[in-house]
């Protein structure tokens, strides 16, 4: 400044004067500015001189000069630029005369954000360099705000002002977001700037599969849904692929609208495997695998039916089976579950996985039907049934023997069991039936039975018949005989018991029923003199053994069957008896232990049709004349005793059996009784009283029994003398025995006070006692009338 002002002085003392307005100037960089040169004194040029001493013509670039009237020129600077920089000299002439002034002209740059934009987004975790480009001269100095207070890094070590202005941060986190101001000063201008910016933080995305295997069963229009769940900012976009290949939305597959669920339409083996599910964003991408399993459920792929012959060494069932897990094939048949490895009356059923085979050994006919083959795996099961056949030659069966007579038909039936079926041939003698000339075969083939029908017509219809069955694999024959049923033998008559007014009749069945089954006896009766009553039992199963019949008189017994009859048995004639009072009984006595007591026991004889009611017994001593009262004892018993007897005496004893009809004669014995022991003197039954009268009457009894003795022996011996001629006066009756003799030989006279029909009855074996229903006078039952023995009512 002092150096121009010097030069001013210097070179133009009075002449002319020039002066430049503004006498200095500072242009901000691209700004424009003019200077305005007066000169004092009439010039002709005014010139302006580039800072490089280039005069400036009317218009350069950036630069221009105009003068305005006789004493000013103006110097216009556009756009300074830094290189505008320097001294302009204004320099006015006129001839000699010549003046010039200097403007120095500084440029200077303000602050301009060159680089700050916003946002600015950094990945979390990332050291976050946050731009903030600005420029001045002189240099800025730059501080940060953030959320409205200054950022200061010796404060966080996490913040760091870089020497470029920057402002970083290390390990930026999602909670450093938001907007940041970078404000630039020039302390030598008092100039500031600032500008705000956003900061975004974004966070890589992390991704989680909901289940990272999945199950699902295939071929049956299933869905499988695959999930995953991604998190992250800005929030991702999932994204699955397979076999690296991205998954479109389609028929296939389908996706919900962030894409984090995946379905996989109508699942099939082959979409088996691993999928990738893929969430991204602008921090960057994550993944996560999940594994779809498809299961497939059981299936038989092959069966066939087979085919065996009876004999083969073994025949093989084969079945397969596909399924995922692979199936377990197991058998069975109608009877029977196969296990593995297992001898079953010699199959031998042999697994493998998905083929498995049942062994059969030594082919039997009985082998053949269905036989189930069951596949199956952990989700489910297939089953199917395949058939055996087994072809067999015919096995013939049926009863061999069939009875039958002429003119009834009968049906032999070989029974055939074949496979294929078999044709049945029948012969006779060689020839095939039916021959032209017989009538009287008819053959009905049923599918496994065929009857041969025969009428026989004469004897030469019996006889051996030859079934033959045929089938591809062989044939069987078997003979079958006819027999003639012959009528069946005479039944046995075993035992006749005639009662009163009826019999019991015991038979056996006939030895021989002739070939053809018993259906029923015949029994047959008459009185005497009048004409055959006959009544007929059936032979069913409740009868079979009640071959016992009550009846009347005389009769016979004949066995029937079919329309056979057989003949009669012998005829059995028996009569029947009166009704009358029992026989006498027989007795026996002994002397008991005491020697003064009796002890008598009788032996029943003939009850004369009719229950014995009780027995009488009465006794004296044989020398008194006056009976002692009559005992009465009970039918059952057949015994008495008779105590307090005189000693060394004599007794006679009788018993009487009674029925309804009456009193039997006496059955008498005599005994004497035992001495009167002496070892006991004084007793009152003592014979010290026996004196003379008594031996003199020992001495009669004596004589008497003699007399008795030989009496009796007559009148059995010679049917004379004295009790002989009482029998027959007193009494009008036989000697005893007869009675007896005539029983066991039926020879009893027939009674007509029962009615004429005989009461006829099928008893079992056990009840033999008479019949009950013979009607008799009632009798007042008292201790010694069992009603046991009358209220036994006899079974039909
Ligand atoms: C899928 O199947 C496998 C094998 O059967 C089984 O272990 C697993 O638990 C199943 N998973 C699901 C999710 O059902
Ligand atoms: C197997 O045999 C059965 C019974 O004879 C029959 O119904 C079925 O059709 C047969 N199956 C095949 C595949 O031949
Ligand atoms: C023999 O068998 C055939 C066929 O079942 C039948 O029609 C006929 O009546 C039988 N004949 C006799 C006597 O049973
Ligand atoms: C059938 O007739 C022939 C000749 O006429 C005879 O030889 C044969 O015995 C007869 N057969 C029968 C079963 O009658
Ligand atoms: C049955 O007849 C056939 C043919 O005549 C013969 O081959 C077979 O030996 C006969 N069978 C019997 C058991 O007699």
């Amino acid at each position: 400044m002092d150096i121009f002002l010097y030069l001013f002085f210097f070179l133009h003392p009075a002449a002319i004067q020039v002066q430049i307005t503004p006498a200095q100037g500072e242009i901000s960089v691209g700004e424009s500015k003019f200077f305005l040169c007066e000169v004092t004194g009439e010039v002709k040029d005014i010139d302006w001189y580039t800072p490089s001493g280039e005069k400036i013509l009317h218009s350069m670039q950036d630069l221009s000069v105009s003068r305005s009237d006789e004493v000013t020129s103006t110097l216009t600077i556009y756009h300074a630029n830094v290189d505008s920089a320097g001294i302009y000299k204004c320099v006015a002439r006129d001839g000699e005369k010549e003046a010039q002034a200097t403007v120095q002209v500084k440029i200077f740059q303000k602050i301009t954000f060159q680089s700050a934009p916003s946002p600015q987004e950094f990945t979390e975790g990332d050291t976050a360099d946050i731009v903030c480009n600005v420029v001045s001269s002189p240099p800025p100095t730059i501080i940060w705000k953030h959320k409205g207070s200054k950022i200061q890094a010796s404060k966080d070590v996490r913040y760091k002002i870089m020497a470029n202005g920057h402002l970083q941060i290390r390990g930026i986190k999602k909670t450093d977001e938001g907007m940041y101001t970078c404000e630039a000063r020039v302390m030598a201008r008092g100039e500031i700037d600032f500008k705000t910016m956003k900061v975004v933080v974004n966070v890589l995305p992390t991704i989680r599969a909901r289940q990272f295997e999945v199950n699902a069963t295939a071929d049956i229009g299933s869905s499988a849904l695959l999930a995953c769940d991604a998190d992250g900012f800005p929030d991702p976009i999932v994204t699955w692929t397979h076999n690296n290949v991205v998954l479109e939305e389609g028929d296939k597959y389908s996706l919900n609208e962030d894409g984090s669920e995946l379905i996989i339409k109508d699942v099939m083996k082959v979409d088996e495997g691993d999928y990738t599910c893929i969430a991204k964003n602008k921090a960057g991408e994550k993944s996560q695998e999940v594994s779809l399993n498809v299961f497939v459920q059981p299936k038989i792929t092959y069966l066939n039916n087979k085919t065996a012959i009876e004999f083969d060494e073994e025949v093989i069932l084969t079945c397969e089976a596909s399924g995922d897990p692979t199936p377990t094939i197991s058998w069975s048949s109608e009877s029977k579950i196969f296990t593995e490895g297992e001898t079953f009356n010699k199959p031998v059923a042999v697994f493998h996985a998905r083929v498995s085979s049942l062994t059969l050994k030594n082919v039997q006919f009985t082998y053949a039907g269905q036989y189930l083959c069951i596949a199956s795996n952990s989700i489910g099961q297939d089953s199917q049934s395949v058939y055996l056949e087994v072809r067999y030659s015919p096995k013939i069966q049926g009863v061999v023997a069939s009875y039958t007579w002429e003119k009834n038909p009968a049906n032999l039936s070989c029974e055939v069991d074949a496979h294929p079926e078999a044709s049945v041939v029948w012969f006779k003698d060689g020839s095939h039936l039916p021959s032209a000339n017989t009538t009287n075969v008819k053959i009905y083939n049923m599918p496994t039975v065929s009857y041969l029908e025969i009428t026989p017509e004469s004897q030469i219809d019996f006889g051996n018949y030859n079934c033959t069955a045929t089938n591809d694999l062989g044939s069987e024959s078997k003979e079958f005989i006819l027999i003639q049923a012959d009528v069946p033998s005479a039944p046995d008559i075993q035992q006749v018991e005639p009662f009163s007014s009826t019999a019991m009749v015991e038979f056996k069945e006939p030895d021989s029923t002739g070939g053809v089954p018993v259906l029923k006896y015949k029994v047959e009766w008459r009185f005497p003199g009048e004409e055959w009553a006959r009544k007929e039992y059936s032979k069913d199963d409740g009868e079979l053994c009640s071959n016992i019949f009550y009846l009347g008189f005389t009769f016979s017994v004949s066995a029937g069957s079919s329309r056979l009859k057989g003949c009669l048995s012998c005829k059995h004639i028996h009569k029947t008896e009166h009704m009358r009072e029992p026989s006498a009984p027989k007795l026996e006595a002994n002397v008991a232990d005491e020697g003064n007591s009796l002890r008598v026991t009788w032996i029943k004889q003939d009850d004369g049709g009719l229950p014995i009611i009780h027995y009488l017994v009465k006794y004296k001593a044989k020398h008194v004349p006056e009976w002692k009262p009559e005992i009465r004892v009970p039918s059952l018993s057949e015994h008495t005793t008779l105590n307090g007897l005189a000693w060394n005496t004599e007794y006679e004893v009788h018993v009487v059996a009674e029925n309804q009809q009456g009193r039997s004669e006496p059955g008498i014995v005599s005994i004497k009784t035992a001495a009167q022991p002496t070892a006991i003197p004084g007793s009152a039954h003592g014979g010290s009283g026996l004196g003379t009268g008594a031996i003199v009457g020992i001495l009669i009894v004596v004589f008497f029994l003699l007399l008795v003795g030989v009496d009796v022996t007559c009148y059995f011996l010679n049917k004379c003398g004295l009790l002989m001629c009482i029998a027959v006066n007193v009494c009008g009756k036989a000697g005893p025995g007869a009675k007896s003799k005539d029983i066991e030989e039926g020879k009893a006279a027939f009674t007509k006070d029962e009615s004429k029909e005989p009461i006829v009855e099928v008893r079992t074996e056990e009840e033999h006692s008479p019949n009950q229903e013979v009607k008799t006078p009632s009798s007042e039952p008292n201790e010694t009338t069992p009603l046991t023995e009358i209220s036994r009512r006899p079974r039909l």
